[in-house]
C-alpha cells in the first residue's frame, strides 16, 4: 500500500543482526528495523553482544536504529555518543519493557508515570546531545491514563517519534490492545505517533488502517517472525503468498540454523533457539500446533532435520 511505512519492533533474543540479514535477503515489505534495546547495568560499558549486532559491518544494506533502556541522563548520553560513533544518528528510548525486574526499578513501562524524571533526561539529553530521540512506550504501567501525564512533557521537545504499544505493563503481552485509549493518546498529542500492537494479518493491518486513518508508520514485532511474509503482503496489498512460500520461508529457516549452529556452543541451545523461532513460526502455519509438538519432541539435531523435511516437504 502507498503511503505505508512499516518498521520492524525489536524482540530481543529474536531480531538481532542475524534474523535482521536473512530476513532482508529473502522477505521484504519493512523499511526500518529496530534493534533490541542496550542496557547498562551500572557501567558505562557497552556489552560485546550489544555491539555485534550494531557494528555497520553487521547490519550492511539495513536500516537500523538503536534502542535503549534506561532512567539515567548519563547513561543516556554515553549511550548517544556510542551509537553516534559507529555512525548512527537516532537513538530510541524503550519505555514500554513490561517485566518486573525493569519495572520495579524505574525503567521501561514502570517510568512512563515519572514524567518529571522524564522531563530531566530529555532536557539533559537535548540540551549536552545532538542526537535525534524518538520513543517507544507503553500507555501505562498500572492504567492506560498514566501516559496523560507524560504526553505534555514530550511536547517541550522535539521528538522524531513515539511509537506507542497501545498496551499497559502490566498485561505484559496478555489481553487485547486498547484501540480507545490509543485513541486518546492520538487526542492528546501534536507529536508524530506510530502505532504498534498486534498486527498479525494483512486484514487486521487493514483494519488498523480503517480504524485510525492518521497513522502511517506502522511497527510490527511479533506478527514478523510469525509470518516473515507479512509485511510485503501488507505493502503489496494480497492476502495470498507466493508459490514458492515453502520454498522461500525454508531458505530464511536454513540460514538462521546455519547461522545459529556456527554461534552458539553445543547441540542444545541450538536446538532451544531454533524451538524459540517456531514457537512462532508455527502461527502462521495450519498444521503450526503439530510442528511445534515435533519439534519440541526433537532432542538431537538429525531428528530435528527430519522434522524440517517434513515440514518442508523434501
Ligand atoms: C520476546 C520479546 C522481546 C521484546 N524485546 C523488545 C525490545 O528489546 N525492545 C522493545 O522496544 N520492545 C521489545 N518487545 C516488544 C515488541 O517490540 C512489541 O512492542 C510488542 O511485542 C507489541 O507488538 P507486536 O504485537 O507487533 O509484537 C519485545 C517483545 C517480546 C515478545
Amino acid at each position: 500500500m502507498k503511503n505505508t511505512v512499516l518498521l520492524s519492533s525489536p524482540l530481543q533474543g529474536f531480531t538481532d543482526f542475524r534474523f535482521r540479514n536473512a530476513f532482508h535477503q529473502y522477505f521484504g515489505g519493512i523499511d526500518t528495523f529496530y534493534s533490541p534495546y542496550i542496557r547498562l547495568n551500572g557501567k558505562m560499558v557497552v556489552k560485546p553482544a550489544y555491539e555485534r549486532d550494531l557494528l555497520p559491518k553487521n547490519n550492511v544494506g539495513l536500516e537500523v536504529i538503536p534502542q535503549i533502556m534506561t532512567n539515567d541522563a548519563d547513561e543516556f548520553l554515553f549511550v548517544a555518543k556510542y551509537v553516534q560513533d559507529l555512525g548512527y544518528n537516532e537513538l530510541n528510548w524503550n519505555l514500554g519493557c513490561p517485566y518486573p525486574m525493569v519495572t520495579n526499578r524505574g525503567m521501561g513501562a514502570g517510568l512512563i508515570q515519572d514524567a518529571e524524571r522524564i522531563d530531566d533526561i530529555l532536557n539533559r539529553v537535548h540540551n549536552e546531545s545532538d542526537i535525534i530521540v524518538s520513543m517507544k512506550m507503553r500507555m501505562g504501567h498500572e492504567n492506560s491514563e498514566e501516559i496523560w501525564k507524560t504526553l505534555p512533557v514530550l511536547e517541550k521537545y522535539p521528538i522524531k517519534n513515539i511509537a506507542i504499544h497501545a498496551r499497559i505493563g502490566k498485561q505484559l503481552y496478555k489481553g487485547g490492545v486498547d484501540l480507545d485509549a490509543f485513541q486518546e493518546c492520538l487526542n492528546r498529542t501534536n507529536q508524530k505517533i506510530y502505532y504498534n500492537g498486534d498486527i498479525t494479518t494483512v486484514k487486521r493491518y487493514r483494519e488498523m488502517v480503517e480504524r485510525f486513518p492518521t497513522i502511517d508508520h506502522w511497527m510490527i514485532g511479533r506478527g514478523i517472525i510469525a509470518d516473515p511474509f507479512l509485511a510485503q503482503m501488507i505493502k503489496e496489498d494480497t492476502e495470498e503468498y507466493p508459490e514458492d512460500r515453502m520454498e522461500i520461508f525454508r531458505k530464511l529457516h536454513d540460514t538462521l540454523f546455519a547461522e545459529f549452529e556456527q554461534h552458539l556452543s553445543g547441540e542444545k541451545h541450538l536446538l532451544m533457539k531454533m524451538l524459540s523461532y517456531w514457537e512462532y513460526f508455527s502461527q502462521s502455519l495450519e498444521d503450526g500446533r503439530k510442528v511445534l509438538k515435533k519439534v519440541k519432541k526433537a532432542k538431537s539435531v538429525s531428528a530435528y532435520d527430519r522434522v524440517m523435511d517434513d515440514v518442508f516437504d523434501y
